[in-house]
């Protein structure tokens, strides 16, 4: 397969795990030249520094944090939700930062984060049976026949959301956050409850003391820096699963080698569709952006041998970010035979923990949901796994969003089963909120600390 020659458009006719086919041809056909015509939204340059920030916490040097939505809707597409979003982001970043004492690379699940891939291609409800709901990007969540119907028109009016997302966060990190520069004005009332460990509460006042102390400082250096902090880097990714979508905004660029996905800065492959022979590994193989790829639990080190010889053949640093999604029952197992054969062969990757696509349950009001606990445990593990191999957990990737959702159960906050109707938004997987989002990150500012 990696012996045939790439073109843009060789991953047709190769093996799709997520085939999702757009009854009207011709109307797929215009949409998507229109979609390849239209102007890029990130650049090459953006994507080559990506690339070396990546390569610098493949090292060690840098830790990243990647969240967002499961799925980002085109409701969404509104300033409130995307700032909201955002700040949460850029607070847990703050707080990472002053744990592992190093840069974070910021990336949001966002400006594209679309098209979801589910596990039946159909839903059944009673005794009907419609396609399932792929995302915005494909068809709608209405179970109607008409909602459901993969309609290629959304693939322009994806592209718009996202480029309207897009310019909203790139001018909000312009400088549109001087606020979060006061921890004492974030929402921190979760640390007030009264199931709050004292050590614990005890531990959160102390970072947010150093950080206030440290932005402080930071302002009293005078303009330049003032200037510097107000201004933040924010990259963004998705799932590159709709291949029609992606595979229309792959350019050549003027005096750079190769072909770049101008749509997002970091594209990932997911747990269902990274067959080696597949068409998602076949298109972005051939891609110069860094790569994504999901890892499951029943991965072996050889599989991810295979990947890598084919998305990464020349080792190419910041070019793979592994992000592994074991379940915190299965981490410990799981995860050291993958950590032993990459680090026994040598290959340049970046490991990042997804601590919840392993760990989703169904509560028994059917709502599907994630533990606090659970969440924690899995980062644990890998933490424990990479210290032991002697490997580099270079980062993380949450669901999560700055809302008060009730969608995870736990935290301090103290979510419980009964709590989730009262606030139960995604669209599909459950996010952490806000509360949960932030206690997260001090405890693995904590963490890294220790
Ligand atoms: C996701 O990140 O939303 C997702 C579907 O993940 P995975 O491919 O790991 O299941
Ligand atoms: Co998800």
């Amino acid at each position: 397969m990696s012996a045939e020659q790439w073109r843009p458009e060789s991953f047709r006719g190769k093996p799709n795990a997520q085939d999702i086919r757009y009854p009207d041809e011709a109307a797929l056909a215009d949409a998507r030249d229109r979609l390849s015509r239209l102007p890029p939204l990130v650049t090459s340059w953006e994507i080559d520094k990506l690339r070396g920030l990546l390569a610098d916490a493949q090292l060690g040097k840098r830790f990243v944090l990647q969240g967002g939505d499961c799925a980002e809707s085109f409701a969404d597409c509104r300033p409130d939700r995307l700032v909201s979003q955002l700040k949460i982001l850029l607070k847990m970043s703050l707080v990472l930062i002053l744990g592992s004492k190093k840069p974070v690379v910021r990336i949001g699940r966002v400006a594209g984060q679309y098209a979801k891939p589910r596990s039946s291609p159909t839903e059944r409800r009673g005794d009907r049976e419609l396609p399932s709901y792929f995302g915005d990007l494909y068809n709608k969540p209405e179970f109607e026949e008409s909602a459901r119907r993969p309609d290629p028109q959304l693939l322009l009016e994806g592209y718009r959301n996202a480029a309207l997302t897009l310019n909203f966060i790139r001018s909000l990190s312009a400088g549109g956050f001087a606020d979060l520069h006061h921890p004492e004005y974030w929402d921190l009332s979760f640390l007030s409850r009264a199931e709050l460990p004292a050590s614990l509460r005890a531990d959160y006042a102390r970072t947010l003391e150093q950080l206030g102390d440290a932005l402080r400082f930071m302002e009293a250096l005078g303009n330049a820096s003032i200037g510097e902090l107000s201004r933040v880097d924010f990259f963004t990714s998705h799932e590159g699963l709709n291949l029609e979508y992606e595979s229309a905004q792959v350019r050549k660029v003027p005096h750079r080698d190769g072909h770049y996905l101008l749509n997002t800065h970091l594209p990932w492959i997911g747990e269902r569709t990274r067959a080696l022979d597949g068409a998602h590994v076949e298109l972005f193989r051939g891609l110069a952006n860094p790569i994504g790829v999901k890892v499951g639990p029943k991965t072996r080190g050889e599989d991810l041998l295979q990947l890598l010889d084919v998305l990464d053949p020349k080792g190419v640093p910041g070019r793979m970010v592994l992000i592994t999604r074991m379940g915190h029952d299965k981490v410990q197992d799981a995860l050291p035979p993958l950590l032993a054969t990459i680090a026994r062969e040598g290959r340049p990757v970046l490991w990042l923990c997804d601590p919840m696509h392993g760990n989703t349950t169904t509560a028994s009001s059917g709502h599907k949901t994630r533990s606090f606990t659970d969440i924690l445990a899995e980062l644990e593990g890998a933490f424990a796994a990479h210290a032991a191999a002697g490997t580099i957990l270079g980062g993380v990737h949450f669901e999560l969003t700055g809302e008060d959702v009730t969608e995870c159960i736990g935290g301090a906050s103290g979510i419980t089963e009964a709590d989730l109707s009262r606030a139960y938004d995604t669209l599909c997987d459950p996010r952490l909120n806000h509360a949960q989002a932030l206690e997260m990150a001090f405890l693995l500012a904590r963490r890294m600390r220790a």
